[in-house]
């Protein structure tokens, strides 16, 4: 296992610090195996959760980590909760509906981080019963409400102590900026994906140039999930330069990837739920690739994005992030 007091912390533009590495969750089942893997994480040395509202399995988070805290495994304080307001909630006064629910989920009296999950909004913002409200046609019904007036809800979280820190996770460049324009509190995060095939490094000096720090999801290249459609969707982990590496420094191919972005000052969030790995995805610290195996990893982008969100007529939603001439 990992000591806790071993995995270095990231220090946030509020001052607060996260540990660089996460457990996630997304895809996670919650018939149990999820319970078990934030367990493993506990007593592998991991301190921070990441959760989302419309992942649907915070209740067995919330009962691992409460069942972790009653057999004096950690205290809450210890512990660094992250979860993600829905889009069906980006009303001002509906922010805080989504936030007690996550912690009524999560069965906690706050968050560490409530990120919103994108930077658009779904529906009518009165139905809570769709995570994604389509019409007759079966696609997604657009919101109207605007991404800054789900960060003002935020902020109010922030103000009524329900989260310590807010964040954004899956904007671009120019919301960014056309957030930070609007903001009374400024985001500590931005959680997108980022592994070699999508090195992100623009965003990195962008935000890195704007005090806010990156968190990596997908960082495996999310092998395995059912909604990474690419037909190579496991080739991150038989890339030959990463394998050349993993043998070098006798660690595997998750430690390689997972160490490249905690060296870049990349927050790191793998999901699994095998013990094993959940294990070895935090045994990243005891050794250190060079500069130049930094560059060659970067090196590898081919702007490869596993997580399109490609279902509903999604991205032709007018503020989906990952497509040109964004009107903001
Ligand atoms: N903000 C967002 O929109 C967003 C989007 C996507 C993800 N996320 C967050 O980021 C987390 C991580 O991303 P992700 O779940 O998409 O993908 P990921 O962590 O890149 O990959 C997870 C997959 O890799 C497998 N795996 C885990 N460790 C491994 C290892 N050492 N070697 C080989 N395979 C391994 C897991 O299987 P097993 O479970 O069977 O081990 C699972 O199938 C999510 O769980 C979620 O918390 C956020």
């Amino acid at each position: 296992m990992a000591d806790p007091k071993q995995v270095p912390n990231i220090k946030l533009n509020n001052g607060k610090s996260i540990p660089v590495v996460g457990l996630g969750t997304w895809q996670s089942p919650p018939d149990g195996s999820l319970y078990k893997a934030v367990r493993a994480a506990i007593d592998a040395g991991y301190r921070h959760i990441d959760c989302a509202y419309a992942y649907e399995n915070e209740v067995e988070v919330g009962k691992a980590i409460n069942d972790a805290i009653a057999d004096g495994k950690v205290k809450r304080e210890d512990l660094y909760i992250v979860s993600k307001l829905w889009l069906t909630f980006f009303r001002r006064d509906r922010v805080e509906v989504c936030v007690k629910k996550m912690l009524a989920n999560l069965n906690t009296p706050y968050l560490d981080l409530c990120l919103m999950h994108w930077p658009m909004s779904f529906g009518d913002n009165t139905n809570d019963k769709d995570l994604v409200p389509t019409g007759a046609n079966g696609k997604v019904i657009e919101g109207d409400i605007d991404y800054l007036e789900a960060w003002q809800g935020l902020e109010d979280a922030v103000k009524a102590g329900l989260v310590k820190s807010i964040g954004i996770s899956n904007f671009n460049s120019i919301q960014i900026e056309r957030l930070l324009g609007a903001a009374t509190i400024k985001p500590v995060t931005n959680q997108v994906e980022i592994h070699p095939y999508l090195a992100q490094t623009k965003l990195k000096k962008f935000c890195e140039d704007r005090a806010i720090t990156l968190t990596a999801y997908s960082p495996l290249g999310n092998p395995g999930s059912a909604a990474n459609t690419a037909a190579d969707k496991d080739r991150l982990l038989k890339e030959p330069v990463v394998l050349r590496l993993a043998q070098k420094y006798n660690k595997n191919v998750g430690q390689v990837l997972l160490k490249f972005q905690a060296q870049r000052g990349i927050i790191v969030i793998p999901k699994s739920v095998s013990a094993d790995r959940i294990r070895s995805n935090i045994q990243i610290f005891d050794f250190e690739l060079t500069p130049q195996e930094i560059q060659e990893l970067e090196s590898l982008d081919r702007n490869y994005r596993s997580c399109q969100f490609d279902v509903f007529g999604i991205p032709q939603l007018t503020r989906y992030p990952f497509k040109d001439n964004i009107p903001f």
